[in-house]
């Protein structure tokens, strides 16, 4: 089997129903404190949870963990469809970019899209620039291709040059419109005049976000507010491509009760959080900012850490939400 092939063939793989395991789990008396209520979350503030992030990146600046994550053009191939029909680029958001791994295999596979990338470490976006420039080759510069910056999404937002306020007015007028009169073809009349716009005030929105293991860095109380976000710089009819953390997979179970922070809250010793989404979580998070669900599935893949013969249960969330097609 190719590399490519078997990346694919290990990221799509259902090797256990995600129910067994639930049970399993559920029924084991030493696994109890993962599951029991929890009468508060315990905060702290957006900065701490930022400059935990910083110190982390500070800590792995070598560069060490960046890992292609090639099997993401796999799971959702609209990262490979090509420009518009008038030839306006396809734009990607990649929310929570860390050092590029998520971003690079995207550029190399897709010459047609340019990637804006945030993260709230100015380190790790430095490293992200450095690791996609020097993979750039002389017929295609990345660089030219990837526009990096600096922002918690979390609290204040993105910011206004992705899409003015006056343009979010009017995707959200446009979307009362279309929910108040839902036409047959569905606004796709519209579509096509929004879509080859040219904006002068900002970059009017992009036609994908990724957002790969970054939401469950987000305390849960935040992660309503940051959805809503991404559902304002998103071009109507755009998506959002998420993986991260599933409800049971082994890193939650590893847990010691001491590191729990709120129900399927965890905080690392360096004070980085990690929250585990079960499906009901993330469809409530994705329906209640407007979006429209397409895909939504548990991933469960075996892996066998050979050196210790030791068989882990990974569980991961797959999904693919999309904004109203309404312009
Ligand atoms: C686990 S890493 C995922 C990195 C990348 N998406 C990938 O696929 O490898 C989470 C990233 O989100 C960033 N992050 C955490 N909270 C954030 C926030 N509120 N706003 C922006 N970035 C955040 C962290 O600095 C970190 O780089």
């Amino acid at each position: 089997m190719k590399k490519s092939e078997s990346e694919a063939a290990e990221y799509f793989s259902k090797d256990f129903e995600w129910e067994e395991l639930r049970s399993e789990v559920e029924s084991n008396p030493s696994l109890r404190h993962h599951f029991q209520s929890f009468s508060h979350s315990s905060t702290q503030s957006p900065e701490s949870d930022v400059q935990a992030w910083k110190q982390f990146h500070t800590r792995h600046s070598s560069g060490k963990f960046f890992k292609e994550r090639r099997y993401l053009l796999k799971e959702f191939p609209q990262l490979l469809s090509s420009s518009h029909p008038n030839s306006i680029p396809q734009k990607l958001l990649e929310v929570g970019c860390g050092n590029g791994s998520t971003i690079l295999p995207i550029l190399r596979a897709n010459k047609d899209i340019v990637v804006y990338a945030c993260d709230c470490s100015d380190e790790t976006l430095a490293k992200a620039k450095e690791i996609i420039n020097e993979n750039s080759n002389a017929v295609d510069s990345f660089n030219i291709r990837f526009h990096p910056f600096c922002c918690d999404f979390s609290t204040t937002g993105f910011p206004n040059w992705l899409a003015c306020n006056p343009c979010r007015d009017n995707f959200l007028q446009k979307q009362s419109y279309y929910f108040s009169d839902v036409k047959d073809d569905k606004g796709m009349h519209l579509r096509d005049s929004c879509s080859s716009e040219e904006i002068d005030c900002c970059i009017g929105g992009v036609d994908f976000i990724t957002l790969i293991f970054t939401l469950s860095a987000v305390p849960l109380e935040r992660m309503p507010r940051s959805i809503e976000e991404c559902f304002t710089v998103l071009k109507p009819g755009g998506m959002v491509l998420f993986r991260d953390y599933g409800l049971y997979d082994m890193t939650m179970l590893r847990f010691e009760p001491d590191k729990r922070v709120g129900f399927r809250e965890y905080m690392r010793s360096d004070g980085t959080r990690s929250y585990f989404f079960c499906l009901n979580t993330v469809r409530s998070l994705f329906l209640g900012a407007g979006f429209i669900e397409l895909e939504l599935d548990y991933c469960c893949v075996k892996s066998v850490n050979r050196r210790k013969g030791k068989s882990m249960q990974r569980v991961w969330v797959h999904a693919k939400f999309q904004k109203p097609v309404l312009s």
